[in-house]
């Protein structure tokens, strides 16, 4: 179970770790960025929260040209956001909280304002400097066209001519996957490897518990670099993000990256306690995701293919049974996550739409409640991201003026609507920031309606949504010690076993619960055997019956999770 022992080993196999987008947390000086002394100042809340660990977004120093995804300098804080004393004291702090502290590194392309980048310019093609990225000669006579098809995650062309010394463009090409100011690093080139083992260290050494790896799955890209057939058809089970299917992109989940995790497993398992990884992964199908858990190499992944089911019962429960079979395969514990800063809210995804394609936030609400109470229920470990305790929906008003995502601006604003779950959060007061620092600034501004949705509007408000991830999370941890450990689905009383789930578990050091998920738009009565002993539901909508006859039974209100205790089987 999760522990708050820092000396243990195996904390992450089943911790809640809360995702913070550092620029989005809390301001501390006010010029409208979040930064680490925000982060700092807010440790307590965390704490009282109930997380395991954090998971910060980057803060390297970037031109912040995706976010910070484009990473300048790994071995340095962005003067907005802090300093490396900051982060020394970030991970003092949280740790003297029983916090672990997880970065997030950027391994699959660097920043173009990167020192590696910057010397393209005065160095010959055929040099080791030319070496480090993706870089081949330009196609045709004058060598003015691509060296191959492959285009953006963030629309247009996935190459860019290197420029010499003066600006002009040479006849030769880089790669970038992503923006053009993110050229892809070469996986090939042994410096590369050497120079990522040698930051793990440089991070490691200062305290960090782990790194989220960015692109996990992109590094190695097929030999050859042959153009990729975007005409492969959706099968349903792809990337959301990411439209090709990667069992077949020549730059996705190609099997030569495994060795590198093999080797910066090699290097977590020197220290002690061990120093963790988590791959963001998006691979087609749980089969290949589980490829990535094997024992020497990453601890967990992120598990999208559950976050893509949708408000499903089918969806999840193929997933759910997917996901555990193949990570038991590898010996290794499932995650879950339903919101990160790539995708839409979740209380705004899984919201039914009307007519105009306009969703309904309060069933989103119920609706996300229900999914998070019954995916904290899981086996493994779940990823929060920041403001789903207080039920934010995503921000899609937003100025396009104000937008800063690269695929806005790279798709002709049809894409890359992301800075809508990027909105700093509110913390307390009737008027932006809410809290967020200590002027009215935010880098991206905030609705004015979420006063109702802070912290201190939230905060011992017996319904609010803060409260229940609060009891959540203690229940999770204290009493039931759910995480690792058995899992069953039971039999619904429904005629239709996925307007129902239903699962059965049993930890070895705390309470049997069985926890159900009514997805059906009208309520359930559950079998008698299942008790009535309400542990946490995320609605009021939970009755017990008077049954004339035989045992009382609960009555589960539509789009509702509960939590039960498990009641004792006779001897
Ligand atoms: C990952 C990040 C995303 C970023 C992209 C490129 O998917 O989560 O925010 O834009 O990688 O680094």
């Amino acid at each position: 179970m999760s522990t708050h022992d820092m000396t243990a080993d195996d904390w992450w196999r089943d911790a809640v770790v809360y995702q913070v987008y550092p620029r989005s947390f809390a301001d501390s000086d006010g010029d409208g960025i979040g930064d680490i002394p925000g982060l700092i100042d807010r440790l307590d809340y965390l704490a009282d929260l109930g997380v395991d660990a954090i998971w910060a977004s980057p803060f390297y120093t970037s031109p912040l040209h995706d976010g910070g995804y484009d990473v300048a300098d790994y071995r340095s804080v962005d003067p907005r956001l802090g300093t490396l004393a900051d982060v020394d004291r970030l991970i003092e702090q949280a740790h003297a909280r029983g916090i672990r502290v997880i970065m997030d590194i950027v391994p699959n392309h660097t920043s173009s304002e990167h020192a590696w980048f910057q010397e393209l310019a005065t160095t010959e093609p055929g040099s080791p400097e030319w070496d480090r990225f993706v870089i081949r000669e330009g196609r045709g006579p004058d060598r003015e066209e691509p060296p191959n098809n492959w285009r953006s995650v963030f629309h247009g062309r996935g190459w860019s001519h290197v420029r010499d010394g003066a600006g002009e463009p040479t006849g030769y090409w880089y790669l970038h996957l992503f923006d053009t100011t993110q050229p892809d690093l070469n996986w090939e080139n042994p410096e590369v490897r050497a120079e990522f083992v040698d930051i793990l260290r440089f991070w490691f050494d200062r305290g960090i518990d782990g790194f989220r790896i960015d692109v996990a799955h992109g590094l190695v890209k097929e030999e050859g670099l042959p153009d990729f057939d975007y005409t492969v058809p959706d099968d349903q089970k792809h990337q959301a993000m990411f439209d090709e299917d990667s069992a077949h992109a020549p730059f996705w989940d190609q099997d030569g990256v495994h060795e590198i995790y093999r080797e910066w497993r090699r290097v977590a398992n020197e220290y002690s306690p061990t120093r963790i990884f988590c791959g963001e992964t998006w691979v087609p199908n749980p089969v290949r995701l589980a490829r990535y858990q094997r024992p020497d190499e990453l601890h967990t992944s992120f598990n999208f293919d559950y976050l893509q089911a949708g408000w499903d019962g089918k969806a999840m429960r193929m997933s759910v049974d997917e996901t555990v079979a193949n990570h038991a395969a590898v010996e290794a514990p499932p995650t879950w996550v339903l919101s990160n800063h790539d995708v839409i809210r979740h209380r705004t995804r899984l919201a039914p739409v009307d007519a105009h394609g306009d969703p309904d936030l309060e069933r989103g609400l119920r609706r996300a409640r229900a999914a998070t109470l019954f995916t904290l229920a899981l086996p493994g470990s779940m990823y929060l991201y920041q403001g789903e305790e207080l039920g934010l929906p995503e921000v899609t008003d937003l100025d396009p003026a104000v937008r800063q995502d690269p695929a806005w601006h790279r798709s002709g604003g049809t894409d890359g609507l992301r800075d809508g779950c990027r909105v700093p959060l509110p913390w307390s007061g009737a008027v932006p920031s809410f809290g967020f620092g200590p002027t009215a600034n935010s880098w991206l501004p905030q609705p004015a309606d979420w006063a109702d949705l802070s912290v201190e509007a939230e905060t011992g408000v017996e319904d609010s949504t803060l409260e229940l991830y609060r009891r959540a999370l203690h229940l999770r941890r204290a009493e039931t010690a759910l995480g690792e450990g058995p899992f069953a689905w039971l039999d619904g009383p429904g005629d239709d076993p996925t307007d129902l789930l239903a699962a059965v578990r049993t930890p070895d050091d705390g309470l049997s619960v069985i926890s159900v998920l009514n997805l059906a738009d009208a309520p359930a009565v559950l079998p008698a055997e299942w008790g009535t002993e309400v542990l946490l539901a995320s609605s009021d909508d939970v009755a017990v019956l008077d049954v004339h006859e035989g045992p009382a039974a609960l009555a589960v209100g539509s789009e509702t999770a509960v939590w039960l205790r498990r009641p004792m089987t006779e001897p």
